[in-house]
């Protein structure tokens, strides 16, 4: 026997990964809070070996990195595949060697004509990265490889996501039972329906205590995530790209990286471990000193209905509002007056713009912000000179149906992607653009992986030849969010719902894989347009600027009062920007269903503010106290309530945020909690506080 293990992390999110093999593929022994050094490798690994009984085969088919169907492993395998003329092949791997360092341990196994690596990576910021690789001497077809598989705890549940358009983020618990919980993303992107995270939950896990593991995915392409019970009650989850998404044969397979965390402080644990591994290593910012800008996006204001006096116009409005960046959304290229034509056509629409956007970029840099433009690149419209010119660019069959009116290009195709490259660079090159809100509107026709390493390369030498311009990741919303995709971009567009009340919660609960500072917020139009309620402008706006804040709408609507509070809850968002986007999103276990809450806390702990959201009317007459979380027992902090006009016209007690400030420990804020005022639905509390 042989065992290795890997450790990452510090405090209550340290981890550790053990690895044992006896001669075949290593499987893990311990995944989750990290061993103490003097662990006793070998006996750990004698310590996890199973009894046998009836119903069994005389040896326990191990529940390796990749278990093998091979050595009749009962489940599903890691491995699926055949030789290029369609046999079907069962390797048998036995374990050749390791290499390892401090922060990486590569196993590697051989069988006849094939080799299997198994990489783990420890991050500076607490995650564990895990790929697998796979070599074959000759071609073959590959139907499943998984990520190294991990085993899931015998406690417990599994959190995993689903959602749809213009409502992301939504978490599912569900029991463990035997056989399998099967997600998989099938429309060639991450998805709105299956997003690519899960959460191994401990027995009672909240947000504030317990143990979690999670795991996320980081890949753009579609992936199939099995969380598998077996008949002898082992657990097993294996991630990998959807089932078949590699349609060619070929000698050298790889997964995406697999990232791994675990918590000994409740799911915030998690969403603290991911937040900082997505903002401080996989998002790679140009200007990392620059400030994250207050966003203008056109879209909800004036849709295809492009023309520079009305854009100048709502330019004046955003500026005098406090953003800083201006951005052109769909309808300035080709012919473009609705979604049914030229996409494709990366060229301003002389009708629309007779003076290329030069006159509208001007207006907006006078203004002091800077631009950003709109692209969809990776589609094209049937109606589009580009697919006049290369019909063979789609991908796809010739006779599938559109979606949103469009195709879908091949990007696998270098031709395409060098078209796609001059087209945008052309357009940066002609105008000083500083981002690009990219979308990517439908679902794909197939499921290939070649798609999604086209788009990563594509982006690649956007970024290489552009390095000062910033990405978005939009895909009708929030369709594509994955750490694949954010390793080339700097934002995403969370969702296109801009009701404030939607946004509440799905922005809590998408804090558990997301940092504030690449989640798009905008404060939408007075009525939204899409649930049509009617929000007041201060729930709008605190909302907004929980996240990456901006506006979307048509400021021209604002009305003397809604314009003062736009105005102030921006000025307040870029006073306190500099710590809370670099800070940790604490989701709170609210004792009240109908209040969402959550603490961001400063990175050095001096400072925090609470969004105390109140989304309906509470059961009870009077507002429970909020436990605070993420603050040191010890330390005294200063609350101040930000926001006491907002207080209702029935808030008539003698609550003493609403006169005054506090000064409480740590420990009286999160054992007894903050009691605000009482709130009318639809309203939210801001309380800033300070480490005195
Ligand atoms: C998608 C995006 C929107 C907007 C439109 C433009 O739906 O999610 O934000 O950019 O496309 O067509």
């Amino acid at each position: 026997m042989t065992e290795f293990r890997l450790d990452a992390g510090s405090g209550d999110l340290a981890q550790t990964i053990a690895v044992t093999t006896s001669g075949g593929i290593p499987e893990v022994i311990w995944w989750g809070p990290a061993l103490p050094e003097g662990e006793d490798l070998a006996e750990l690994a004698a310590s996890v070996r199973n009894d046998l009984t009836g119903g069994m085969l005389d040896r326990l088919p191990a529940l390796s990195l990749c278990p093998e169907a091979g050595r009749a492993f009962q489940g599903q395998a890691g491995l699926v595949l055949s030789a290029e003329d369609g046999a079907p092949m069962l390797p048998v791997f036995s374990f050749e060697r390791a290499e390892e360092d401090d922060t990486l341990l590569r196993l590697v196994s051989v069988a006849e004509g094939l080799r299997l690596t198994h990489e783990l990576r420890a991050y500076p910021t607490g995650v564990i990265g895990l790929r697998t690789v796979l070599d074959a001497k000759r071609p073959v077809r590959l139907h499943w490889l998984a990520a190294p598989v991990l085993p899931a705890p015998q406690d417990g549940d599994i959190i995993d996501v689903h959602g749809k358009w213009t409502r992301e983020f939504h978490l599912n618990r569900v029991a463990w039972t035997p056989g399998i919980r099967l997600r998989e993303a099938r429309t060639g992107r991450s998805g709105h329906e299956h997003p690519p995270y899960v959460i191994l939950a401990g027995r009672g896990a909240t947000n504030s205590a317990g143990e979690a593991r999670a795991l996320h995915y980081g890949w753009s392409g579609g992936h199939r995530m099995v969380a598998e019970e077996l008949p002898d009650g082992r657990r097993q989850v294996q991630f990998g790209h959807a089932w078949g998404a590699e349609t060619a044969p070929g000698m050298r397979f790889e997964t995406a990286e697999l990232l791994a965390v675990s918590s000994r402080a409740g799911l915030n644990g998690i969403g603290a471990a991911f937040q900082r591994d997505i903002r401080d290593r996989v998002v790679t910012w140009p200007d990392p000193a620059r400030a994250r800008p207050v966003h203008y996006n056109c879209w909800e204001a004036i849709y295809f209905n492009h023309n520079l006096a009305d854009l100048a116009a709502i330019a004046d409005r955003a500026a005098e509002m406090g953003a800083e960046r201006f951005v052109l959304d769909d309808g300035w290229f080709g012919r473009r007056d609705d979604d049914t034509t030229s996409l494709g056509d990366w060229t301003v629409d002389q009708r629309k713009w007779p003076d290329g956007l030069h006159p509208l970029i001007a207006h907006v840099h006078k203004l002091g912000m800077t631009f950003g433009l709109w692209f969809e690149p990776e589609m094209v419209n049937p109606d589009s000179d580009l697919m006049r010119a290369h019909p063979d660019w789609m991908l796809g069959p010739a006779d599938q149906v559109a979606g949103r009116n469009q195709m879908v290009l091949d990007l696998s195709k270098p031709e395409v992607r060098e078209y796609l490259f001059n087209a945008v660079s052309e357009i940066l090159a002609e105008y000083p653009i500083d981002y690009i809100k990219w979308d990517h509107n439908r679902l794909l026709p197939v499921v290939d992986a070649a798609q999604t390493r086209g788009i990563y390369e594509l982006l690649a030498s956007l970024r290489k030849a552009h390095p000062a311009v910033e990405i978005e990741s939009c895909a009708s919303g929030g369709g594509r969010i994955d750490a694949g995709i954010l390793s080339h971009t700097h934002r995403v567009w969370l969702s296109d719902s801009n009701d404030a009340l939607e946004r509440l919660r799905m922005q809590h609960d998408a804090a558990l894989f997301l940092p504030a500072a690449i989640t798009g917020s905008h404060v939408g139009p007075r009525k939204s347009h899409t649930s049509g309620r009617v929000l007041p402008m201060s729930f709008r706006a605190w909302v907004a600027a929980q996240r990456h804040f901006g506006f979307e709408m048509d400021l021209r609507e604002l009305k003397g009062e809604e314009a003062a509070t736009l105005k102030s809850v921006t000025a307040w968002w870029k006073a306190n920007r500099g710590w809370m986007l670099g800070g940790t999103i604490h989701r709170i276990d609210s004792d009240d269903p109908a209040v969402v809450a959550e603490v961001q806390m400063a990175a050095d702990g001096g400072r925090f503010v609470l969004f105390a959201g109140q989304g309906e009317t509470s059961v009870q007459i009077l507002p429970r106290p909020l436990r605070l979380i993420g603050l040191e027992p010890e330390a005294r902090y200063r609350l101040r309530l930000v926001n006491p006009e907002d207080a209702p016209r029935q808030s008539r007690g003698p609550n003493a945020l609403k006169s005054g400030e506090l000064t409480l420990t740590g420990r009286a804020l999160m054992q007894r909690g903050v009691l605000l005022p009482v709130a009318w639905p639809v309203t939210i509390w801001v309380v800033e506080g300070e480490r005195v």
